[in-house]
């Protein structure tokens, strides 16, 4: 069986890497990386780390409008798609390189199989859930991470090929905890004690590209009492320099973004997560650090049910509110993201289908 993984994006390049590593014990993996992320601590510094093979095919796409950034991925897919004629074609989360990679399969009809299926915001003006609505619905195999990321899929009548397998970033996590503890510096090297900073994320779009938000999100980090590190993803400081924004509390230590280990290592030994992130979300609960959630809506419901992470939106003064206040008793938090083995089940799964 031959199978073709499309991935481009930061995120995706840690959910693949457990399911590469699985698939290539069973099956042919060609892997195309759309260029989405391009930077070395966006890009290769996760496959160095997480010893992801070398991409057959790097398409080079880079920074676009979505519409450019899109059409060039779908492009450049189906040329690959035609000489290489895969049997599957696999893609993860929600990014515009998923979207791309799934929408030039769909349409040579090659089956799609898509990993994290089933997420929704509910809000469309997110790029991020209309690429998830339109893959979820031109995909064959949907896995599933959650209950509820099934039963949205119902809702919208989708009910063959849905498998709730549990989430590929607890694999992800699993994997590497230990190696992060044991070979990560970066607490010596930004003097952090354990426990005694925050850890801060900040990259969203509507978090970013409004001016209103981006400066309201400013304002709350420059205002925040405690010692707090915030890897920048490379958007926000460029938009924090167009609007002439300075981050200047003395608290704050600005790093370009991190690698994986250094990233798991910050999030476990941190006393709480301030982020607009999806995956940062998940990490928390799944490390036991309490959550502050820069958003008004997010699709890890559960973590925010069981109170181990709050929703504040972009208001600086409900930002640090919320920081102030949260407590999360984690002896009573259910575990909701499986058991690490997610990457096997998508394996045993897709490989039964021929
Ligand atoms: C993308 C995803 C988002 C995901 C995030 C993970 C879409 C629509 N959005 O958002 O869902 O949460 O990745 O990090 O696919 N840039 C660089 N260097 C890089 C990459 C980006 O400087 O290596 C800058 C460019 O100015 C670019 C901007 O960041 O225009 C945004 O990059 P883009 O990939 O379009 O969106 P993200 O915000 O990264
Ligand atoms: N991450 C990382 N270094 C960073 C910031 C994030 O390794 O500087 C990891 C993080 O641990 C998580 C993933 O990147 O596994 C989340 O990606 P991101 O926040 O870019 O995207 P999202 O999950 O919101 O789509």
């Amino acid at each position: 069986m031959k199978v073709l993984t499309i991935i481009g994006a930061r995120p995706q390049f840690i959910k693949a890497a457990p399911v590469s590593r699985e698939l290539r014990r069973h099956a042919h993996e060609v892997l195309v990386h759309s260029g989405q992320h391009y930077d070395a601590a966006m890009s290769d510094v996760f496959f160095e780390e997480l010893e992801i093979p070398r991409p057959d095919y790097h398409l080079g796409i880079g920074s676009k409008s979505h519409g450019e950034q899109t059409g060039e991925m779908l492009a450049r897919v189906e040329r690959v798609l035609i000489e290489e004629k895969p049997d599957w074609v696999m893609v993860y989360g929600d990014t515009n390189t998923t979207l791309a990679g799934a929408l030039a399969a769909a349409k040579l009809d090659i089956p799609v199989a898509h990993v994290e299926a089933g997420l929704r915001s509910f809000n469309r003006k997110m790029p991020e859930e209309i690429n998830r609505v339109l893959t979820d619905h031109v995909s064959r195999l949907l896995f599933c991470p959650t209950d509820t990321a099934v039963s949205h899929l119902q809702r919208e009548g989708i009910t063959a090929g849905v498998y709730q397998v549990g989430d590929v970033m607890v694999d992800a996590l699993l994997h590497n905890r230990q190696l992060a503890q044991q070979s990560s510096r970066v607490l010596d090297q930004f003097n952090l004690v354990p426990k005694g900073y925050i850890l801060a994320t900040w990259h969203r779009a509507e978090n970013t590209d409004d001016p209103a938000r981006l400066a309201s999100i400013a304002a709350a980090l420059n205002a925040l009492q405690q010692p707090t590190v915030l890897p920048l993803h490379p958007r926000t400081r460029q938009r924090l320099e167009q609007a002439s924004l300075k981050l200047d509390n003395p608290q704050l230590h600005l790093l370009t973004p991190v690698g994986y280990l250094d990233m798991l290592q910050l999030e476990a030994n941190a006393s709480l997560i301030l982020t607009d992130s999806g995956g940062v979300q998940k990490e928390a609960f799944l490390l036991q650090v309490p959550c502050v959630t820069m958003r008004d809506e997010t699709e890890w419901t559960e973590t925010v049910e069981q109170g181990a992470n709050r929703l504040v939106g972009a208001d600086s003064q409900a930002i640090l509110q919320a920081v102030e206040e949260i407590n999360v008793d984690f002896n009573r938090v259910q575990p909701v993201f499986g058991d690490g083995r997610a990457s096997k089940r998508i394996i045993e799964t897709l490989t039964q289908q021929i």
